[in-house]
């Protein structure tokens, strides 16, 4: 049997801002910077999503891509983008919403929706040199 990863690119922009309520102001600036800009700011995200598993033989796929694709618009896309994070999306209310969270909070959602027998891997990009990986 032949295991392969399959992955599919995705996009979205989104604002947000890192900072802790129960941290002060000068704690919050240190560590977040201007990422901590009360007015926020925003980022175009970049979104890799890989499924590994065996090809099925009778398909010869290992996912439909047509099925992944719509998962990806329907959970992620039509949920994160042109959103203001922070405000928006209920996950993050009281999760900083950095590369690291949000990639732990699209892996989450898309987990449920995708066959148990396969990896699921998340590659998110906040900039262009910036990515986090998460496979649960
Ligand atoms: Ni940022």
């Amino acid at each position: 049997m032949s295991k392969v990863k399959v992955s599919r690119k995705a996009h979205f922009n989104a604002a947000h801002r890192l900072y802790r309520a129960d941290w002060s102001d000068s704690e919050n600036d240190r560590v977040f910077g201007k990422c901590n800009n009360p007015y926020f700011h925003g980022h175009n995200y970049d979104l890799v999503v890989s499924v590994t598993g065996e090809i099925d033989s009778e398909t010869g796929f290992v996912m439909d891509m047509k099925v992944l694709k719509s998962l990806i618009k329907n959970e992620i896309e039509d949920v994160l983008d042109h959103k203001n994070l922070n405000i928006e999306v209920p996950e993050f209310k009281d999760l900083n919403p950095t590369a690291e969270n949000i990639a732990v909070v699209i892996w989450n959602k898309l987990r449920l929706h995708i066959d148990a027998s396969k990896e699921l891997e998340v590659v998110l990009y906040e900039t262009p040199r910036n990515f986090v990986s998460y496979s649960g």
